[in-house]
C-alpha cells in the first residue's frame, strides 16, 4: 500500500539521502551506533550462544546512506567473520552514497537491493539471520505492514534491530512540522521549502519548545537533508512504549532488549521505596512506559527482538567459557573513569544514573580484553589473592551493572 505521502517520501529520500554523507569520511572514522553493532546482534539477538563461525546473513532495510550497513559490514570483515550484509533502500541517490561509501573502505561483503521493502515476501530474498531496519517504520503508510513483510524474511531462530521515534523527547519537532505545513505547503518545491524552514529556524520563538530541546540536533547539524527529515517530512509518527510492544506483538514478535535497558528500569532512579516498589510492581512493558512517562527525555527506542515463541539462550556471564567483551568503549577506558566512591554516573540524554559498583571492579574490567574468559578471569584474579566466592560476587555484580546499560556483553563462541 502507498500513497501521495507515500511518493513524496520517496522523492525526499530520491533528493536528499539521509543522513547527509561524504564517502570521503570514510579514511578517517567509522560511525557505530544501535542498533545492529555486531556485538550487541551477537549478544542480545542470539543470547553469546550463535558461533562466530557460522556465516551470518543480515538485512539492512531501508539503509539510507548506509550507516548501519557500512557499519556491520566493516565489523565482520576485520574481525574475520563470514556473512553477507544485504543493504536496501528505494532511494537510487541514498544507495548510490552507500555504494561509494562501501567502495571507499573496499569492502566486498555487502549487497545491495534497490526495492521497496514491502516487496520483500515472495521477493526471493533470505532468509536473513538478523534484520535491521533504523528509523523507517515510523515513515510508513503502514508501519505494522511493514514489519510483517520483514518478518517474512526472517530466518527461524533470527532476530531484528529496530529503531523508531518516540514522543516525547521528540517534544517540539511536531509544532514546528504543524507551523511548516501552513508555512512551507507540501505542493511547493523542496528549495522553496527549505528556504522557508531555515527561515522559521531562526526567527523560532525563544518559547518553541524545538528551541529548548536539546535532544534535537538534525535541524541544526544535519544540513539540508537533516531540515527536511525532521521538519518537512510527509510522515512521521511516534510510538510510545505500549504502542511500540503492540506493534511487536502485531507481527509476532517480542522484544529481548531495550537499548539501553536501564533508562527502562524507573527503579534506577526513583529513590523513594514507597514509589520503588510501586513501580515493581508494574509489569515489564508498564515498567518501561512508566520509565518513558517519567524521564520524557526518550526521542527514539531502540529494540532487539524475535519471534514471540522463539526461545533466546540468556546469556550466562557467571559460566567459566563465556568470554566478555566491551560494546565499542574499552573495558579499561570504562574502569578509568570509575570514581573512588565506586560509582560510575551515566547521562543517557540529560538523564544522570549512577552504577553502584563492587571495589573489584576497575580490577576485572582491567582483565575484559574480548579474549580472556571468565574462568580464565577468575583464575588470574585468584593468582593475585581474590577467593572464588569474593569473585564471583564481584563479577557477577559488575557485568550486570555494565549489560544494563549495554557497555559489556558476551562474545559470540568462537566454535
Ligand atoms: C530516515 S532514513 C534512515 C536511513 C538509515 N536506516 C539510517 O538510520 O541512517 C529512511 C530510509 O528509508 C527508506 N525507505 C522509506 N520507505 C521505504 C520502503 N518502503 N522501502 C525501502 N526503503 C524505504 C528511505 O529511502 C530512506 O533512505
Amino acid at each position: 500500500m502507498t500513497d501521495a505521502a507515500d511518493a513524496a517520501l520517496a522523492a525526499q529520500y530520491e533528493a536528499l539521502p539521509y543522513p547527509h554523507r561524504d564517502p570521503r569520511d570514510e579514511a578517517r572514522r567509522l560511525i557505530v551506533g544501535s542498533p545492529g553493532l555486531l556485538r550487541e546482534i551477537d549478544h542480545w539477538v542470539f543470547g553469546a550462544a550463535r558461533p562466530a563461525a557460522r556465516p551470518l546473513r543480515a538485512l539492512m532495510a531501508g539503509g539510507g546512506s548506509g550507516d548501519g550497513t557500512i557499519m556491520l559490514a566493516q565489523q565482520l570483515a576485520e574481525t574475520g567473520r563470514p556473512g553477507t550484509v544485504t543493504y536496501l533502500d528505494r532511494s537510487a541517490a541514498a544507495t548510490a552514497v552507500a555504494k561509494a561509501r562501501a567502495q571507499a573502505r573496499g569492502l566486498a561483503n555487502i549487497v545491495w537491493e534497490q526495492r521497496s521493502l514491502l516487496d520483500l515476501p515472495g521477493s526471493g530474498l533470505g532468509p536473513f539471520d538478523y534484520v535491521d531496519c533504523c528509523g523507517v517504520l515510523h515513515h510508513l503508510p503502514d508501519p505494522a505492514a511493514g514489519l510483517r513483510a520483514l518478518v517474512s524474511v526472517l530466518a527461524p531462530g533470527g532476530g531484528l534491530g529496530l529503531m523508531v521515534y518516540a514522543p516525547h523527547g521528540r517534544t517540539g519537532v511536531y509544532m514546528a512540522q504543524d507551523a511548516l505545513r501552513l508555512l512551507a505547503p507540501a505542493d511547493e518545491a523542496m528549495p522553496v521549502r527549505l528556504d522557508v524552514a531555515r527561515r522559521v529556524l531562526k526567527h523560532l520563538p525563544e518559547s518553541a519548545w524545538l528551541r529548548r530541546n536539546t535532544l534535537i540536533a538534525d535541524h541544526v547539524t544535519g544540513g539540508d537533508a537533516g531540515i527536511c527529515d525532521l521538519l518537512l517530512n510527509p510522515r512521521d509518527v511516534a510510538f510510545t512504549v505500549p504502542e511500540l510492544f503492540r506493534l511487536l506483538a502485531g507481527a509476532g514478535l517480542r522484544a529481548v532488549c531495550l537499548i539501553e535497558p536501564l533508562r527502562y528500569n524507573p527503579t534506577a532512579y526513583l529513590p523513594d521505596p514507597k514509589l520503588r516498589a510501586r513501580a515493581a510492581a508494574l509489569s515489564p512493558v508498564e515498567r518501561a512506559a512508566l520509565a518513558e512517562a517519567l524521564c520524557g527525555n526518550m526521542s527514539t527506542h531502540i529494540v532487539y527482538c524475535v519471534r514471540a515463541d522463539d526461545p533466546v539462550a540468556t546469556p550466562d556471564p557467571m559460566a567459566a567459557i563465556s568470554v566478555p567483551v566491551a560494546r565499542y568503549t574499552p573495558a579499561a577506558e570504562l574502569a578509568a573513569a570509575i570514581r573512588p566512591d565506586h560509582t560510575l554516573a551515566f547521562l543517557f540524554d540529560g538523564l544522570r544514573v549512577p552504577l553502584a559498583l563492587p571495589p573489584l571492579a576497575p580490577a576485572l574490567l582491567r582483565l575484559v580484553d574480548g579474549h580472556r574468559s571468565v574462568g580464565e578471569i577468575a583464575a588470574e584474579m585468584a593468582r593475585r589473592g581474590t577467593a572464588a566466592e569474593a569473585f564471583a560476587r564481584a563479577w557477577g555484580a559488575t557485568f550486570t551493572a555494565f549489560e544494563s546499560v549495554n557497555r559489556l556483553l558476551l562474545a559470540a563462541p568462537s566454535g
